[in-house]
């Protein structure tokens, strides 16, 4: 069963050029038309196997720059050869792979692999309320890895301004869907350790990892779980052991009691929160095993839904 990737961010594909993006370790270029719909093709032609990324983005498609045939956007039928005679037609067998590509909330999707494509997009549970953040990267860490980390460890791949991340988590993560959520306590920098028990903590980070796809939430939340910092992360295997990231993130206004640190943050403009793209591997590899071993368990887990409850209770990890 195919699912939905998001790929890139809306403001990355403009004009007449194609991003070059990797999704599940595979190249595509995707472009848009002059009305602005979005295409993704198969970052390689089906003549030389060269790049179509560097190619320019003609009325009929996307052209290779090498002997400038031009590709069909939505179904990836060649429409254009150059210097062919009048009585010559293209051969329908030329054709590069197109794949499915849909837009949501400043994400660009392509769907991936078999049946039809699902009428939900991952980006479509994203809305910024506020100044937005937004990047992209590759990380030197693998997929699936990125995903076990950022819940055993999210300190490893993210920060919040003057916010200290701690290894106390509230119970075990909570099935939610296709996604498991688990809650770690937080502290303002300069304040400790904070309590033993994650109730008692200042701030939680609740983070929201699939167990397949790629689309990740984390929350910065205040002690009564009102949202101060809300990231969107979209992740995808690259190559060679990376993941490709794309993420948005904005800070919510609140009323909620803050540090001078974020306060200072807030007033000089700094960012609320960095995603890094170079993941310590050392810091990564010392992290106990401990809510990514249900994600892989509930990967397999063939119960239904309902009978999925994972029971929460207080635990401390230190
Ligand atoms: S290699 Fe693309 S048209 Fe020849």
């Amino acid at each position: 069963m195919g699912r939905w990737w998001v790929v890139a961010l809306s403001e990355a594909v403009h004009g007449d050029k194609a991003l070059a993006v990797t999704c599940e370790g595979e190249q595509l270029a995707v472009f848009r038309d002059g009305k602005g719909a979005v295409f993704a093709l198969e970052d390689r032609c089906p003549h030389r196997r060269v790049p179509l990324s560097p190619g320019p983005v003609k009325a009929g498609g996307l052209q290779c720059p090498y002997h400038g045939w031009t590709f069909d956007g939505a179904t990836g039928l060649c429409n254009d050869i150059p210097n062919l005679r009048r009585d010559e037609r293209v051969p329908a067998r030329y054709a590069a792979r197109a794949f499915p590509a849909a837009e949501a909330n400043g994400f660009i999707h392509v769907w991936r692999g078999a049946g039809t494509p699902a009428a939900v997009l991952p980006g479509a549970s994203y809305r910024a309320a506020g100044r937005e953040q937004t990047g992209s990267a590759v990380a030197n860490i693998a997929f699936e890895q990125y995903l076990d980390v950022m819940l055993d460890g999210p300190e490893c791949l993210l920060s919040f301004p003057g916010v200290h991340i701690t290894d106390f988590f509230l119970g075990d993560p909570r099935r939610d869907g296709e996604h498991l959520v688990l809650d770690r306590g937080a502290v303002w920098k300069g304040k400790g350790n904070g309590p033993a028990f994650v109730r008692d903590h200042s701030l939680w980070v609740r983070t929201r990892v699939p167990l397949r796809g790629g689309d990740i939430r984390v929350e910065l939340l205040s002690a009564d779980e009102e949202p101060l910092v809300t990231i969107f992360i979209a992740a995808s295997e690259n190559r060679r052991g990376t993941t490709s990231l794309v993420w948005r993130g904005f800070r919510h206004a609140t009323a909620a009691p803050l540090s001078w640190r974020w306060r200072m943050a807030r007033a000089i403009g700094r960012a609320p929160f960095a995603i890094f793209p170079h993941i310590d591997g050392a810091a990564a590899a010392a992290l106990e095993v401990a809510p990514s071993r249900d994600r892989r368990l509930a990967k397999t887990d063939a119960r239904t839904p309902a009978e999925r409850v994972v029971p929460v209770q207080e635990r401390c990890v230190v």
